[in-house]
Order: structure tokens, then sequence, then C-alpha cells
């Protein structure tokens, strides 16, 4: 059992997968990358690898504002994806990074004329934020916004922004921090979506307020409307209204759907996690491990 890779082509360990240190990428952020679960479930012994059509399509939308040109499609990236996971030989959740870059080893700032290559490799990941309800401080630093890098791919070089925030949020011991965007509006976490509940109503902010368009939200924006009858509203919000909400919580496929039991120093409604928060926890957990029939189109099952 060992972390494994799709790379240069071939499937390898993780360990043999090597980048020249003169990669175009690694100078300059010009990449983008993924993140895709493939679930273990116990109880049946095999994987359940969510939405990895939909998080691949992303990606290639991505590598189209990138200029990054593969000789794959989503299909076939989902088939490398499959074949990793069986080759780890892990029988435990398995994190999927697949990573679309700019490959030559060339120095010089640009997007054309320049090789692109893609990889996926496999690994295991422990709880991404730790168990239970999350702390959270509203971050002095903006999030990125659409007119610097586009916010609508995983950009690689977007990530020094949420890095920077998360170190500064951590050191002063909080687990995650809010970015709001150059209008003040509530944007995201560094890596995480974010949902809250306001007088009976879910609110997320929209496409247009520096947000990357997560999978993980348009799962629960689709489980609440078809599973509890409620309709996400998107809109800008500010950042009183985090402090007053009654629940908060993040969504993304490293985090899953986690209560905010705090933003900066305040309470989330009583500090626990609410109603509503949980009842989507939970239909996630569901769909998440592929065991929930009527949305079958997201999952790809494999047996180890
Ligand atoms: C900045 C940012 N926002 C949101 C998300 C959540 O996206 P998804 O649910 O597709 O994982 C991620 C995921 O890594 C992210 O990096």
């Amino acid at each position: 059992m060992e972390p494994y890779a799709f790379f240069k082509g071939e499937y390898m360990p993780l360990k043999d997968a090597k980048i020249g240190i003169l990669t175009q990428a690694l100078h300059y952020g010009t990449a983008t990358f993924g993140g895709i679960r493939a679930n273990w479930d116990e109880e049946k012994q095999q994987f359940c690898l969510f939405r990895v059509w939909d998080h691949y399509h992303r990606q290639l939308n991505a590598c189209k504002i990138l200029n990054i040109h593969l000789p794959y499609d989503e299909n076939d990236m989902a088939k490398h994806t499959v074949e990793v996971v069986k080759r780890t030989g892990f029988k435990q959740n398995v994190y999927c990074r697949p990573l679309a870059y700019k490959s030559s080893e060339a120095i010089g700032v640009k997007l054309h004329d320049i090789d692109d290559d893609w990889f996926v490799l496999a690994t295991t990941l422990p709880p991404y934020l730790g168990e239970g309800g999350i702390k959270c401080c509203t971050s002095s630093w903006r999030r990125v916004s659409d007119t610097q890098i586009s916010t609508h791919g995983k950009v690689t070089g977007i990530y020094v922004n949420s890095a920077l925030a998360k170190t500064d949020a951590n050191r002063a011991g909080f687990q995650e921090a809010i970015m709001l965007n150059e209008a003040g509006h509530v944007s995201e976490g560094t890596g995480e979506n974010i949902f809250v509940v306001i007088k009976g109503q879910l609110v997320t902010p929209p496409p247009c307020d520096s947000i990357l368009l997560g999978i993980t939200r348009d799962t629960v924006m689709q489980l609440a409307k078809n599973e509890l009858g409620m309709e996400t509203v998107e809109r800008a919000i500010v950042r009183s209204e985090l402090y007053i909400a009654d629940e908060a919580f993040f969504t993304g496929t490293a985090t899953n759907v986690a209560p905010i039991s705090e933003v900066d120093n305040r309470p989330i409604g009583t500090g626990e996690t609410g109603p509503i928060t949980a009842k989507l926890q939970k239909l996630f957990m569901e769909v998440a491990l592929g065991r929930n029939p009527r949305y079958s189109e997201w999952y790809t099952i494999l047996k180890p």
C-alpha cells in the first residue's frame, strides 16, 4: 500500500514521480489543480469517487483560461484517476490531486509557447480542519478578485493569497480564515465555500463575489432543494451578518460539510452545530459514500 501517480503517461509509485527544478509552473504558479475524493465505504468494501467528471470539467475550463492544452478529456482523466486509486492498495479514504501545469523547463513569465502536462496522484488525507465546530477569524487579506487572477479555477498562483490568510489565522489561534473580497463582501474560506443560515434562509455568496464555484457547494445546494425543500439564496453577505447568523458552515472536497462554531471570537448561534447544518452534513455524507440512489450519476464506484 502506497500513494500512486499517473505521471508522464505512466503509472508509478508517487515517490518515483519527479519534476525538474526549472519547471515553469513551479516558478510562476502557472498551473491548475483539483481535489477529488475516493471515499471508502467500510461496509461495502468499495470506493465512491465523487463527481469526478464535474471536477475534471472544471479543471479543463481552468486549462482554457491558462492556455493549457492537454491530450485528455474528462473521461480519460477519470479513467486514470480510477486506476491510480486502485493501484494504491489503500482501503481507507483516498484523496486525488490532479495538476495541469506549464511543464517546460524554461525561464520567462508567459502562458503561450510552453509545453503542458497533467498528472494525478492518489494519497491519504487526515481530516482537513479537524473534527467539530471550526473557530474562524475574518482575514485582513482580501480574496483575490477575478480582475487579478481568474477565481473560477483552482489556479495554483491564487493559493498564495489563501496561504497568507491561513497562516495568519492559525498563528492567531484560529483554525480557518474567512476572506472578504475587495468590496468587503464575505467571499469564502481559504479552501472552502461558506454558507450561513439567517432567519431560516440558506444563504451563500454569489459567483461574482470572487468565489470558486465549489462542487460541494453545488451538491449542498441541490440537496437542500431536493431533500429539504430549501432554495439557496445567492447574494452578497456582509461581515456583520456572519456574527448574527443562526448557523454557518464550510463546504469543500477536503472539508466536506463543516460547521463553523465561532467567527472573530463570537459564537455562531448557540456555538453548537445547528439543525440545518446537521441535516445537510448527514445528507452530504450519504451521497459522498454513494449511498443515495437518487444521485447515482455523481458516483463512480470502484472495488479495490
Ligand atoms: C478556494 C476554494 N474554495 C472552495 C473550494 C471548494 O471546492 P470543492 O467543493 O469543489 O472542493 C476549494 C476547494 O479546494 C477551494 O480551494
